[in-house]
């Protein structure tokens, strides 16, 4: 019995336990209930004289606890292995596929939303209208009477032309004409931001495009006054461009703002002979009182402001970008930058 010990002893150390199967044959052949070698030798220790069977008993017992080990060390083993290459067999450690590059906000969308938490802290609602309007609200209810000359500042895309049968259905050029679906709606006081997109029919260059966005602001109250408008226009351009903005309102003419200003900002640039130069961002002014008409509130009573700021203008001063095209080209190695 001492030598067939010896012998299962060397074959239990030496059986090959590489796979998830040999394991399971190991487990049965040398423990298994029934007809395991070891189990076996357990019951043939009663064959033993009661003087040899405690050394024999002692060494049966250390098979059973070399075969269990090196069953634990196989399954641990075999574990790790699944566990690097899967069910499947795939070989989990191998480097993954890259993922999609992240996208990210277009310039203009980064400007629109720091133009909205800005007016938002300010106080201002956002609202929105339709980019195809009738003339009334892009134009006559803006104090642009029909065939004034005014009106060749924005140079219109018609889905209509004005007739007898229709006064004019257009892609919006401005967002102003929300000023009136606001008011049309809603008495003051009325304190809104509209960002949007407007449409003219320019020609296309550096500096022009057919469509652009625009935010307007309309605050109408009683006793507000160009005060105001300056105040709130001067915190939104030192929260954009600094609290060391230089910017400076300019007289202008607008049909429904009464006076009216552009407002421009220093654009520095030491390549220029005056070491930079004032590009315009918006323009502004007091509501015109027939424009306060138009919807029928009272202008003795109420007085309000209004202004139209070009996105695009922010954007390419922001960020030093120098042709409005290449923000419509979707060019990815330009989008990558912001
Ligand atoms: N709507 C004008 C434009 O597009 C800008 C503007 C808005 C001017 C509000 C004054 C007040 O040119």
């Amino acid at each position: 019995m001492q030598q067939h010990i010896d012998a299962i002893l060397r074959d239990l150390e030496s059986d090959a336990l590489d796979s998830p199967r040999a394991v399971e044959e190991y487990k049965n052949k040398y423990l298994g209930r029934k007809n395991g070698v070891v189990t076996h030798l357990f019951t043939r220790l009663k064959e033993a004289s009661p003087e040899e069977r405690r050394a024999l008993g002692q060494r049966v017992n250390a098979l059973k606890q070399a075969a269990e080990a090196r069953l634990a060390e196989a399954e641990a083993a075999l574990a790790g292995q699944a566990a690097r290459t899967g069910a499947a067999g795939l070989d989990l450690t191998l480097p993954g596929r890259a993922p999609a590059p992240a996208g990210s906000l277009h310039p203009l969308s980064q400007t629109l939303e720091d133009i909205k938490g800005i007016f938002e802290r300010l106080g201002f609602a956002v609202e929105e209208g339709p980019e195809i309007e009738d003339d009334w609200h892009n134009f006559s209810a803006l104090n642009f009477p029909p065939d004034h000359p005014a009106r060749d500042m924005q140079d219109t895309f018609f889905l209509e032309a004005p007739s007898a049968a229709s006064e004019g259905v257009l892609l919006r050029t401005h967002t102003s004409p929300v000023q009136i679906r606001v008011m049309e709606r809603q008495a003051p006081p009325v304190r809104v931001i509209v960002p949007g997109r407007v449409y003219r029919n320019e020609a296309i260059s550096y500096k022009s495009f057919c469509l652009f966005h625009q935010v307007e602001g309309l605050y109408v109250d009683e006793g507000v006054t160009f005060a105001d408008l300056k105040e709130i226009i001067h915190l939104f351009a030192a929260a954009v461009f600094g609290a060391d903005v230089r910017m400076r309102f300019r007289p202008s003419f607008f049909p429904f703002t009464e006076p009216s200003a552009e407002v421009d900002i220093w654009g520095p640039n030491p390549a220029l002979p005056e070491g930079g130069r004032w590009m315009e961002i918006m323009g502004c002014g007091m509501v015109d009182p027939n424009v306060l008409s138009a919807v029928g509130i009272d202008p003795e009573r109420y007085t309000g402001y209004a202004f139209g700021m070009g996105v695009e203008r922010i954007t390419m001063l922001r960020y030093g970008i120098d042709d409005i095209r290449v923000l419509y080209e979707n060019d990815v190695r330009f989008l990558e930058q912001f």
